[in-house]
């Protein structure tokens, strides 16, 4: 009785990790059964920001992946705090008029991460109103040493582009022009939502040199403005290991683990090859969301950072070969042109996933989801929504394929 039990239970295992696996139903899986990961821009209310669970739950086998987004933002705020209170606050209040007064360059107010780097920052300068809306703030102070100075948003923008794509760069630097036109020598920092926008506000007509600029993302390109002390500080979100988390869940997935083990072997332990992310992931139960922690980088620590770009413990896997089909929302993004896809294309082939990228324009869900297609040729998905409130859209055709 004692070992049919065990036969038994094993037989269910087994039985179990086969049904679920892409490897035995290659041919046969209904698209609607596989794997999709949702990734950088989460499922959520563009105007609420509420998270969208419905798009998470789509299947047994739907994920969020991406940073935690609160304590990006906080990390981004207190980077800037811990600057002032280490600076010498009279160079920085360039007027010497007893305020600190700043520009902020609002990514996309329909993007979480991007709501949460303008909170993190008004919490941290105390110009925290409620709210993440361009004109909603107030006045606050900080201390320096031991003088307090009033702290005021001069101005903060949403970056979209004619074209309507946000993060955009060229309206980031037009914007920086008018604000160094119209407050002149008011302005003592420029903080941005991103570096791709950080950098463009350096290119604008006239600006200041040597004023303090802050991004997000620890971009490739601002290499040079780091070293050089042009851009001060920069956020990373673990790029490299989003992707590899990335990668991870869908070779779990297409190797047959289930529930908890999909989002912790290779995280909070090795798989059997020994692989494993060295940055750690908080999974969130309701969102179904890995998210990866964040940490603040300027000219010291830049370095360091460079050199372990990535996880030299990752080897080659002896799984079966996995296809997997990934949107990328716009095509001139930098942070995924420059983070994410380069970290992607590296650890894809050591896991023995094939990758398909589509890229969109940026603006329109369509210029992603028209090529969104051949969808059983693949054995998972992982999308990067262009509207956040869009991934019934990429779900209803894998229903429908
Ligand atoms: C990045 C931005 C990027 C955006 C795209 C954010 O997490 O920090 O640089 O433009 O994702 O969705
Ligand atoms: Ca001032």
């Amino acid at each position: 009785m004692k070992k049919f039990n065990k036969v038994g239970i094993i037989f269910l295992a087994v039985l179990s990790l086969n049904l679920f696996s892409c490897k035995e139903n290659k041919s046969t899986m209904l698209n609607k059964n596989k794997p999709v990961i949702f990734y950088n821009r989460q499922p959520s209310d563009p105007i609420t920001g509420k998270l969208d669970y419905s798009a998470v739950s789509w299947n047994s086998r739907t994920y969020y992946l991406g940073t935690d987004s609160q304590n990006g933002g906080e990390t981004q705020g207190q980077q800037i705090l811990d600057f002032l209170q280490n600076s010498n606050a009279e160079e920085i209040d360039r007027n010497g008029d007893g305020i600190i007064g700043y520009v902020l360059l609002i990514g996309d107010e329909g993007h979480i991460d991007s709501k949460a780097r303008t909170e993190g920052v008004r919490r941290a300068l105390d110009t925290w109103n409620n709210s993440t809306k361009p004109n909603i703030k107030k006045e606050g102070t900080v201390k320096i040493g031991n003088k307090s100075y009033k702290t005021v948003e001069l101005a903060a923008k949403s970056m979209t582009g004619a074209d309507g794509s946000t993060w955009n760069a060229a309206t980031a630097r037009e914007s920086m022009k008018i604000w160094t036109n119209s407050f002149g020598k008011s302005i003592d920092l420029v903080i941005s939502n991103n570096d791709e926008m950080a950098l463009a506000c350096l290119s604008s007509e006239n600006f200041p040199k040597g004023l303090p600029v802050f991004g997000f993302d620890a971009n490739d390109s601002v290499e040079k403005a780091i070293a050089s002390g042009a851009i001060t500080g920069t956020v990373t979100q673990n790029t490299d290991s989003q992707a590899l988390a990335l990668l991870f869940l869908v070779r779990n997935m297409c190797d047959g683990l289930l529930d908890a083990a999909v989002y912790t072997q290779g995280f909070s332990y090795g798989d059997k090859y020994g692989n494993k992310i060295s940055t750690p992931f908080a999974y969130n139960e309701e969102s179904r969301s890995l998210l990866v922690s964040n940490t603040a980088i300027n000219k010291e620590n830049w370095q360091e950072y460079k050199k372990t770009a990535h996880n030299s413990t990752i080897t080659k896997t002896q799984g079966s070969k996995v296809k997997l089909l990934l949107t990328v929302y716009n095509s001139n993004n930098d942070f995924l042109n420059e983070n994410f896809i380069p970290s992607i294309n590296y650890y894809a082939p050591l896991l023995n996933i094939d990758v398909t990228i589509i890229y969109g324009d940026g603006q329109n869900e369509n210029s992603c989801l028209s090529k969104f297609t051949n969808l059983s040729y693949y054995d998972a998905y992982a999308i990067n929504l262009v509207k956040t409130n869009n991934a019934h859209l990429y779900t209803d055709k894998l229903i429908l394929q």
